[in-house]
């Protein structure tokens, strides 16, 4: 059997393969309200039936200011619970696991209102300047990602991400580029992975499942985080009991990144051995021979799937079938299946 195909299981969570459809704004809230619509279960429960073996929601916002836009998903009301359960018994009645990415966008939040980061600086010209994060504004950021948390649990989702990468709130911490606090949380890279390991102690009080954190392996800035760096964070999320780092790149700053077929499987690799935690690979995966070369080279645990799933909702299918691996059917679909 190919190793694509071969279940995996985090804590008691067992997944019946190892792709991921990756988490992706949508930015379809009708109401500007943070609530499902019927697009995203059109959208979500299409990849289901499609046969991804967990299907992660795109990241959903703890706080109205948290929010990249208007129109983004929530979860920062117990309002956005139904909606979400909803979407949730859909996708399990296909056969798929479920994951909420929790996100904060910080500094990128293009909202109307006052928004909030470690430290008073744009993402670039055409961005606003957040506030500088008071220590209440960081305690009650992470009560939010903690209440997420706890509501994600309520909705029945298997999995949580914590977003932390792609120069969101949390990855602004991580960075010496968009840190510049003098206080415990900025500095040296302790101090910067501070704010990150309050999220994951809050998240687990309220959530004892699977763990998920996306992080930025490579700023693509010389004066960003180091391999080093994101090694020593690998290692204290290890400590933490984290189940998979999910390895994706960029969006720190405004960097030119030139991506081509798993350009950013190097870093995920290495974290994987280094700090001998589980990770996902994602970034221009797009075959099934690609996923096998990574998973048969033990590079990562997990392929994440993002555009290609988006052109194709049966991309588990065409791998399936370029690995001469026979995917079984959903019921209703076996007469169309072969
Ligand atoms: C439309 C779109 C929305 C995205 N939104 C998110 C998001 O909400 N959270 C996140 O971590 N990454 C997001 N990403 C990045 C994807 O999850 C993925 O990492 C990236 O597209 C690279 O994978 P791919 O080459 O398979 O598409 C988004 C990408 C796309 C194309």
């Amino acid at each position: 059997m190919t190793k694509l195909f071969t279940p995996i299981e985090f804590k008691q969570v067992q997944l019946k393969n190892r792709i991921v459809m990756s988490p992706m704004c949508m930015y379809s809230c009708m109401e500007q309200d943070g609530k499902i619509t019927p697009f995203h279960e059109t959208h979500y429960v299409s990849r289901a039936v499609g046969q991804a073996g967990l299907v992660m929601t795109e990241a959903t916002a703890v706080m109205p200011e948290g929010r990249i836009s208007h129109e983004d998903l929530g979860i920062w009301r117990d309002e956005h619970i139904d909606g979400l359960k909803q979407l949730n018994e859909q996708l399990h009645s296909c056969g798929a696991k479920t994951g909420i990415q929790l996100a904060h966008a910080g500094r990128k939040a293009r909202l109307n209102s006052e928004i909030f980061a470690p430290s008073a600086l744009a993402f670039n010209e055409s961005s606003k300047t957040p506030s500088e994060m008071t220590k209440e504004d960081i305690m009650n950021t992470i009560q939010a990602f903690k209440d997420g948390a706890e509501r994600a649990g309520k909705a029945g989702f298997d999995i949580i991400e914590i977003h932390g990468a792609h120069g969101y709130l949390a990855n602004q911490f991580l960075s010496p580029l968009t840190n510049k606090r003098e206080d415990e949380f900025g500095g040296s890279r302790e101090n910067r992975y501070r704010f990150m390991s309050q999220l994951i102690e809050a998240v687990k009080t309220v959530w004892d499942g699977p763990l998920f954190v996306r992080i930025s392996t490579d700023e693509y800035d010389p004066n960003g985080n180091t391999l080093d760096d994101i090694l020593y964070f690998a290692e204290q999320m290890k400590q933490q009991g984290v189940d998979l780092i999910d390895c994706s790149s960029g969006g720190v700053v405004p960097a030119s990144i030139k991506p081509y077929p798993g350009y950013q499987l190097r870093r995920c690799e290495t974290i994987k051995q280094e700090a001998s935690i589980a990770t996902g690979a994602v970034g221009l995966i797009t075959t099934g021979l690609q996923t096998e070369e990574i998973l048969q080279n033990d590079r990562a645990d997990l392929v994440l799937i993002g555009r290609a799933l988006l052109r194709n909702p049966y991309w588990p299918k065409a791998a399936a079938d370029e690995l001469s691996e026979s995917l079984p059917a959903p019921r209703q679909y076996e007469r169309g299946w072969k």
